[in-house]
This record gives structure tokens, C-alpha cells and sequence, in this order.
């Protein structure tokens, strides 16, 4: 999940160098490096924690080299500290790495080649390839890479500096993200163009353990046993917008604002007069029609959570059998899918590893994908045979909030659109869904500002709770789950979310009084089995919070507080009844004086297994 940033040109690259780390701070940051070459040795800055303590370090030194690597880390193995930050560097002094993936077989390879010939100074997998690529080398770097890299098993980016050739950056890319891109004053290497500072549109991407060789003027690739080989260049469209926060506090309250425009945005790019159109979506009214038999929705986290909202939103809409599957456990489970399966991947930043890797393996199987991503070009939307692109812009805060409603509003559409198709929605029920899916980001933008304030005191009653209980059936117990999430991402209250008609089968002993417990319950055909949940937690002491929609609010529910949004169709409702439960989770975490836009062990991009 790491962020690696390399170049090789004219100037000094070390404020470039920082400045990448900076645009890839997202994807990590427990520690953050750099290394150069300086009059043939390299040389190196580490610091535990945020780029700006690095940067403090580099400038009182100085240094000034025409090639360097950088890395932000999110540790897999080996704690944050400033031993275990990269870049690393082997023993001989020979090589220095920067590496994002993990090496699965770091322990044997430990064992097998150098046990006793060699002291680690780290704690990480990350050590072992560049203390193999010290042991290998014999004069020959492409050589000594190639060896190495055919001794690791499991995923691996690498930016490499070698001393012997202080001209040369070198880089390999296996199932992690990797891309080279021909700059103007030199060539890059990067985990994300976002990194890379001039703008430039020759970019390639480095796959299946290729290795690439990099100077200011040439960009030379070689597959994985070190042979040359020809590589052409994409001609990828990156945007890399600047982002700040504005006149808010946090960008993840400048995001939950900016949902309005996040799922009217993404409507608006299918929605052409009264009909649903996709212009990327490959899939043939005949195969929705006859041929599809069961969808599979395929995500992580909040996507996931997402896609449970689809999941009863396409059943309902298209009438046909759809799962919902977390990526990570899809990927090693019997997934019984087949040409006759929509397989659909969720993921905002479209670059998540276990779902790229489901996305593969439903390829493999034969099933028509789709993804719905927010990042154009990224490697999910890159693959997958159809893709739905979500507006919603960048979103910078760890925990998303307005990718999460474009995801849902692209669902819904989808869902729409594909009940059309198969005739399970007459006309008139087409065009009314269509008529309110168009009205919901008009709805979400009236509530969301006089329910701030009305958040923010609630929170005043939970930052201090040990733990929070959030409950719901079905659609509703999706929102709950990513209430839920929230919660415990950005406060670390401990959050739990259940299947409300769950909790007497065990949770119940939990509840004490005084316990808060969440209950999310639109209307809906479970509206009084909810309740009657709700009665059962109350009668143990809980303290309850009624998330419902305004056509409840006089229901039979004595809730201790009630909170409603406002009313829509009921495939619609989690678009709305999720908006308190992000607010509620701001302010509570702002309460705790956490730090709510990058969140204690977290990366907005899981690009590790
Ligand atoms: C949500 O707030 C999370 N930070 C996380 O669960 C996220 O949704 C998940 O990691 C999936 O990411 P993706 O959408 O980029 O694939
Ligand atoms: N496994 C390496 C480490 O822990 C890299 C981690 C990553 O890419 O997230 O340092």
C-alpha cells in the first residue's frame, strides 16, 4: 500500500522527490524515505511518520542528486519505526530499494540464503530483496534484480538505485501498481502519475515481474529473466486535480458537503432525457435478457457495504438472484461463476488488491465484469471489460463518503437500467424511479445542512462511550454496517454493526444501560420487526438513536432521540440515512481530537493483499 516515487534527470531531485510523497501520502503514512546517489554513494533520509518530518530532515542536510527514490509506507511487516522505513539499503552498500507489496516468502528466504552470512537491520519482508540483490550481484544490476525477484513469492513494486551505476534507476512491477513515465526533464518511475510533478503523457506500466532501466534520456525494459524486450507506451488521459480543503476543517467534512454534487455529477453522466444510458457498458440487452443468471458483487469496506445496498436494489429492480462478496474471501473461496454471471467490482480508488485480484479471477471464469470506480484510468476500471465511472471527484479523506453515495447512486441507475432490459419494471415504474433518482441529490443537499448541527450535539453524548451498537435489516442494516465503519475508522470507538433481528442470538448480553444503540429503520415492510428490536434493547438499558425517514417520524417508535431525513422511494432510502451517521462519526472523532483525514493505521488505497 506504500507510495514509491523515483527519478532520474536534470537538477536535484530531492524537493521533487518530497513533493511526490506528499500526493502519495494517501496510500501510507507510518514512515516516509528517500535515497540518492552523491559522488558515487547513496545516501539516504528516513523518518518515522508524516513527509513533513522527513522534509524537515532533508533540508537541514541539503543533498543534491540527479537520481533518487522515495517511499511513504503503510507497514506490513516489521513496526513503523525509522529501522523498518525504507528505503532499505543491502549490507555491501551496493543497492538501495523502495518497495510496495508484500514478499510472502521472506521467512524461508531468510533461512535459505542468509542465515549467517548476513545481519538484518530490519524488521521488514521488504530487506531480504535488496540483501538478495546485494548477494547476487556480480557486476551485472539487470542480472542481479532478475535473480532476486525470481526467489520472491507474492507482490512487489520496486524502485531500485544501484551505486555502480549512478545514472541509472531501476524498476520492477509484480501485482502491484508500477508505472514509468517519460518526463521533460527526466524519466519517472511512481505508484500514481499524481506523484509525478511535470505533466507529461507517455506512460507505461510495469506487469508480471518486468524490470525496467531508466535514464534521463531512455527508457529500456527487460522481462522477468532480464531479456530486452519492446514496450509501447500508453497514451493514458491522468488527471491529477490540486485538491485543498477550502473553508473547511477537514476535508472529510468538505466531502460529505459536496455529496449533492458527487451523485448528481454521477447521475447526470447516464441519465439522458428520461432513459439510463452507459456509454461503456458492454453488456448486450440480449445477455441480460436470456443469458445472465445470477450477479456477483465483488468489494472491500465501504464498497462492500455499497454493494450490500445493490444487492437489494438489482433483486428487487431486475429480478434475478444477486451475492455480495468481500473481495479478500471471494478470491480463495469456490466462487461458482460463469459466462452466464455479471460479476460487478466496487472500489473508488479502483486499485484495491484483493479486488483487482477477484476481477481476475472472474475473468478467468468467464463472467461479463463491470466495475464501478471513481478513478479514471486506474488498474480495476483498466480491466474490467465494462466500466460505470462515479463523479465524485477526488476524494482525499481516508474514510469516503461522497465516493460511497456516487456508488450507490450508480447501483441504483444500474439496477434501473437493467430492470428495463428484462422487463421486470413496466414503464411507469421506470420512468417514476428515474423521475426521483434525478430528485435525490436535491434531497440530500436540504438535509445535510440542518443536520450537521444536529449531529455535532449528539456526538456530544457518544465520544466518550466505550462502545456503539448500530443496527437494521436489510438495505438498512447495510447503512448501519457503514455507519458502523465510520465510526470506529475515524473515532476508534469500538463500533459494531448487526442484522437487528440478530442481536438476541448472543450480542444482546452486551447491552448495558447507558449503551448507545444506533437503529437504522426507514420505511420499509421490517419497519415494526426494527422496532420491536429496538423495544428489546431498550428493556436491557440501551440508550437509542432512531435514524429513520421523515414518513416514520410519528411511528410507533419511542426512541430516546429520533433523527429523519427526508423521504424517497424505498430503493433509494440509503442514500439519505446515511448522511447523519457520517456527520455523527465526524464530530464525535473531532471530539476525540483524532485525526480524522488520515486515521491511525489506515491508507485510502489497500494495495496489499
Ligand atoms: C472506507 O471509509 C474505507 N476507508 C475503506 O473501507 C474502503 O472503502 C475500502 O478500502 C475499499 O477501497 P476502494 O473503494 O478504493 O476499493
Ligand atoms: N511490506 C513492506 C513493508 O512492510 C511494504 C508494505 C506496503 O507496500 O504496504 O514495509
Amino acid at each position: 500500500m506504500c507510495g514509491i516515487i523515483g527519478k532520474v534527470g536534470v537538477g536535484n531531485v530531492f524537493p521533487e522527490l518530497l513533493n511526490g510523497l506528499k500526493n502519495l501520502e494517501y496510500r501510507g503514512y507510518d514512515s516516509a524515505g528517500v535515497a540518492g546517489i552523491i559522488d558515487n554513494k547513496i545516501i539516504r533520509f528516513r523518518q518515522e511518520g508524516r513527509i513533513s518530518n522527513l522534509e524537515a530532515e532533508v533540508e537541514k542536510a541539503s543533498p543534491e542528486s540527479f537520481i533518487g527514490i522515495g517511499h511513504t509506507r503503510w507497514a506490513t511487516h516489521g513496526s513503523p519505526t525509522k529501522d523498518n522505513a525504507h528505503p532499505h539499503i543491502s549490507t555491501n552498500g551496493k543497492f538501495a530499494i523502495v518497495h510496495n507489496g508484500i514478499i510472502e516468502n521472506s521467512d524461508e528466504l531468510k533461512k535459505s540464503f542468509l542465515e549467517g552470512k548476513i545481519q538484518l537491520s530490519s524488521r521488514t519482508d521488504t530487506e531480504i530483496v535488496v540483501q538478495l540483490m546485494g548477494l547476487f550481484y556480480k557486476g551485472d544490476v539487470i542480472s542481479a534484480i532478475s535473480e532476486a525477484c525470481k526467489a520472491l513469492t507474492g507482490s512487489f513494486a520496486l524502485g531500485i538505485l544501484c551505486e555502480d551505476t549512478p545514472n541509472i534507476l531501476y524498476a520492477v512491477g509484480q501485482s502491484s501498481p508500477l508505472l514509468v513515465v517519460k518526463g521533460k526533464s527526466g524519466n519517472y518511475i511512481a505508484s500514481d502519475f499524481c506523484a509525478v510533478g511535470e505533466g507529461t503523457d507517455e506512460v507505461y506500466r510495469l506487469t508480471d515481474g518486468e524490470i525496467c532501466a531508466l535514464t534521463e534520456g531512455s527508457i529500456r525494459f527487460f522481462n522477468p529473466s532480464g531479456a530486452p524486450i519492446e514496450k509501447f507506451p500508453e497514451k493514458a488521459e491522468f488527471s491529477c486535480v490540486a485538491f485543498d480543503k477550502g473553508n473547511y476543517e477537514h476535508f472529510m467534512l468538505k466531502e460529505i458537503f459536496e455529496q449533492p454534487k458527487a451523485v448528481k455529477d454521477t447521475i447526470n453522466s447516464f441519465l439522458k432525457e428520461n432513459e439510463i444510458v452507459f456509454p461503456n457498458v458492454k453488456l448486450y440487452d440480449n445477455f441480460i435478457k436470456e443469458k445472465l443468471e445470477k450477479i456477483v458483487i465483488v468489494a472491500c469496506g465501504s464498497a462492500y457495504h455499497a454493494g450490500l445496498v445493490g444487492k437489494s436494489v438489482l433483486e428487487s429492480l431486475c429480478k434475478i438472484s444477486c451475492s455480495v462478496e468481500i473481495a479478500s474471501e471471494f478470491r480463495y473461496s469456490q466462487s461458482f461463476i460463469n459466462e452466464k454471471t455479471l460479476a460487478v467490482f466496487i472500489s473508488q480508488s479502483g486499485e484495491t488488491a484483493d479486488t483487482l485480484a477477484a476481477l481476475r479471477l472472474a475473468k478467468k471464469k468467464g463472467a461479463k465484469t463491470l466495475s464501478i470506480v471513481n478513478v479514471t484510468g486506474s488498474a480495476i476500471a483498466e480491466e474490467s471489460e465494462s466500466v460505470i465511472y462515479t463523479k465524485a471527484g477526488r476524494e482525499v479523506a481516508v474514510a469516503t463518503t461522497k465516493a460511497y453515495s456516487a456508488q450507490l447512486a450508480s447501483l441504483y441507475a444500474l439496477a434501473i437500467f437493467m430492470g428495463g432490459i428484462r422487463a421486470a419494471i413496466d414503464t411507469e415504474r421506470y420512468k417514476r424511479l428515474v423521475e426521483e433518482l434525478r430528485f435525490l441529490p436535491e434531497k440530500i443537499k436540504r438535509r445535510i445542512t440542518t443536520l450537521a448541527p444536529q449531529m455535532e450535539e449528539l456526538s456530544k453524548d457518544i465520544y466518550k462511550k466505550r462502545d456503539v451498537f448500530f443496527i437494521g435489516r436489510l438495505n438498512d442494516f447495510a447503512t448501519a454496517a457503514e455507519g458502523s465503519l465510520k465510526m470506529k475508522e475515524i473515532s476508534y470507538i469500538n463500533s459494531q454493526s448487526y442484522p437487528a433481528g440478530e442481536l438476541k442470538h448472543g450480542t444482546i448480553s452486551l447491552i448495558e444501560e447507558g449503551t448507545v444503540v444506533v437503529a437504522v429503520a426507514g420505511k420499509s415492510k421490517v419497519f415494526s420487526k426494527t422496532a420491536s428490536n429496538i423495544s428489546e434493547v431498550q428493556a436491557r438499558g440501551a440508550r437509542v438513536i432512531l435514524i429513520t425517514d421523515e414518513s416514520e417520524k410519528d411511528c410507533k417508535v419511542t426512541a430516546e432521540i429520533t433523527v429523519t431525513v427526508p423521504e424517497t422511494l424505498k430503493e433509494f432510502q440509503s442514500s439519505l440515512l446515511v448522511l447523519p451517521l457520517q456527520l455523527l462519526s465526524y464530530y464525535t472523532a473531532k471530539l476525540r481530537g483524532c485525526d480524522i483525514d488520515k486515521p491511525k493505521n489506515l491508507a485510502k488505497s489497500v494495495t496489499v493483499e
